[in-house]
């Protein structure tokens, strides 16, 4: 029987994949055949994720990469294409922001931060979505959050942590009416476009080093814990694939049931 998971043949990129959830979601695409760009603003983040994929036998390479640059992320997939011939699977997981307290927060640091992380979704959206509607078909990967579906309780943060800034709540919240605009105006084409949401993930190089925050965190959460970064990868590749052939405009919310309740 057929594995509808499997990727061989396909091509990727997974942009913000030299990020903490990036790295595990390039392992898993890679590791169902797929072979992954894994393209970043940080040049050597994504040079040591792809170094880490061929050390174990996957096929990767890296790519530098600006959502924010119109004209190279156009570049970027035009030479993917004419390199591989196929340009199949486009995840953007990047996301940036001032940080700053909603009080603080000017509309410049605003716009910087919906730039990134709204901005850029729309700019790979479209510029993915114009080369896989010439192709014939594809499956476009979006980003959420869980603070894209409702807002984060400050008392889970207390004093010591910052909620989510405001600019990444609502860039998320738009990623998801983005997705099904894409998607209904692809449709025709074979081309796919969804989302992931993700619950808490704390990055053990920031918050997720604060044990006490990530146990306040997890009693928050139904499961009882908080995500495991690698945990996110079978969202990513059932998209991604062809078990996901008549799904698109949606999302899946990974969020060990935070949303639920
Ligand atoms: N980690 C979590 O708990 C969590 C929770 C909910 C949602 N998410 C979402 O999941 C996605 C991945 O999260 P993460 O924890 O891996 O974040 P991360 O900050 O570790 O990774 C983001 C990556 O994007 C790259 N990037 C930033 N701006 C860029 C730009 N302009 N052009 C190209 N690359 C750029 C960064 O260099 C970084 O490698 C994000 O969209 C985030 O909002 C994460």
């Amino acid at each position: 029987m057929k594995n509808l998971f499997d990727l061989t043949g396909r091509f990727a990129c997974v942009i913000g994949g030299g990020g903490y959830l990036g790295g595990p979601i390039c392992e898993a695409l890679a590791s169902h055949g797929a072979h992954v760009t894994i393209a970043d603003r940080r040049f050597d983040a994504a040079q040591a994720a792809a170094a880490r994929l061929c050390e174990s036998g996957l096929s990767a390479e890296a790519l530098a990469l600006d959502v924010c640059d119109e004209p190279a992320v156009g570049a970027a997939f035009d030479g993917l294409l004419e390199r591989h011939g196929a340009l199949n699977i486009v995840v953007n997981t990047t996301t940036w922001s001032t940080g700053k307290k909603m009080e603080e927060m000017t509309l410049d640091d605003w716009q910087a931060g919906t730039r990134v992380s709204l901005g850029g979704a729309f700019v790979v959206g479209r510029e993915a979505g114009r080369i896989m509607v010439r192709q014939g078909g594809g499956s476009i990967i979006q980003f959420g959050s869980m603070y894209g579906l409702v807002s984060p309780d400050p008392r889970v943060y207390g004093a010591k942590w910052t909620c989510n800034p405001p600019d990444y709540e609502a860039a998320k919240a738009g990623i998801l009416q983005l997705v099904r605009y894409q998607a209904v105006m692809w449709a025709p084409h074979g081309v796919r476009v969804n989302a992931v949401v993700p619950g808490p993930y704390p990055n053990p190089a920031g918050m997720g080093a604060d044990r006490e925050f990530v146990e306040q965190l997890s009693r928050r959460v139904p499961m009882g814990r908080v995500g495991r970064a690698e945990e996110i990868g079978g969202a990513v590749v059932f998209l991604a694939s062809d078990a996901a052939g008549y799904v698109t405009g949606t999302y899946i919310v990974v969020d060990g049931g935070w949303t639920a309740w």
